[in-house]
């Protein structure tokens, strides 16, 4: 199974993809959790990636679509996988399908996991990551047993640079501009699905569940 998770930043796609990705075991595969290890490694691909982070923009194509359709050719991902945060240009959705067809492949869903602008901005200051494994709280809606450390590997937990509430307007902004096309995209190809993403985050699993089947 081959799924695209869609929305805008902070609608939920990492805490549900983790969530798939466990329920049908296939690879989670995160293009902002790509970069951000980058950074904390201090790589050249991190260093170049963090100047747009942090401005909100997007990295550009030509570093981000070799590096995904590489990741795709690795073993575990044999049966499948969950794409979060990619593609998000229609010049990558493009690059995904060529890479694909040359397999004789396509995608099998795009889940786009809807919530109003206005939900985000709250959403995303109260958003705390693991600055060790990635994983994601939030103080109100998902906190951490543990307070200010992380639950799975005890690190500690952060407000991310690029979810002060200027940056998350100006990803808004990029979000509608770049990222939302590919919703026109994928209900061309008939394999659109969307939820409602303001639900509880076990009611957005529970209705993406109902359209991938047991
Ligand atoms: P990325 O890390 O992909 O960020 P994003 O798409 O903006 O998405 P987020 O991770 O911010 O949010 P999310 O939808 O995963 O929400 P989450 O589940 O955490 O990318 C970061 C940056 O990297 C980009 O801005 C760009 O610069 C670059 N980049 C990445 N991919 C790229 C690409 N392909 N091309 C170019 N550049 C790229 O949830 C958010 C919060 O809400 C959490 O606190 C969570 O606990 C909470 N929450 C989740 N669901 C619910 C719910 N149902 N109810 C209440 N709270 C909820």
């Amino acid at each position: 199974m081959k799924i695209v998770m869609l929305g805008a930043p902070g609608a939920g796609k990492g805490t549900q993809a983790k969530m798939i990705a466990s329920k049908y075991q296939i690879p989670h595969i995160s293009t902002g959790d790509i970069f951000r290890a980058n950074i904390k490694n201090g790589t050249e691909l991190g260093k170049k990636a963090k100047s747009y982070m942090d401005q909100g923009l997007l990295v550009p194509d030509e570093l981000t679509v070799d590096l995904v359709i590489d990741r795709l050719a690795n073993d575990d991902c044999k049966n499948g996988y969950i794409l979060d945060g990619f593609p998000r240009t229609i010049p990558q959705a493009e690059a995904l399908d060529a890479a694909l067809a040359k397999l004789g492949e396509k995608m099998d869903y795009a889940i786009d996991v809807d919530v109003p602008d206005e939900n985000i901005v709250s959403r995303m200051s109260g958003r705390r990551a693991c600055t060790g494994c990635g994983a994601t709280y939030h103080i109100v809606y998902n906190p951490s047993k543990k307070g200010d450390c992380c639950e799975v590997c005890g690190e500690k937990l952060i407000l991310r640079d690029d979810d002060k509430p200027e940056t998350v307007q100006k990803r808004l902004n990029v979000y509608h501009e770049q990222t939302q096309p590919l919703i026109d995209y994928y209900t061309k190809q008939g394999i659109l699905k969307a939820v409602d993403g303001t639900q509880d985050m076990n009611d957005v699993f529970t209705a993406i569940t109902n359209i991938l089947g047991a």
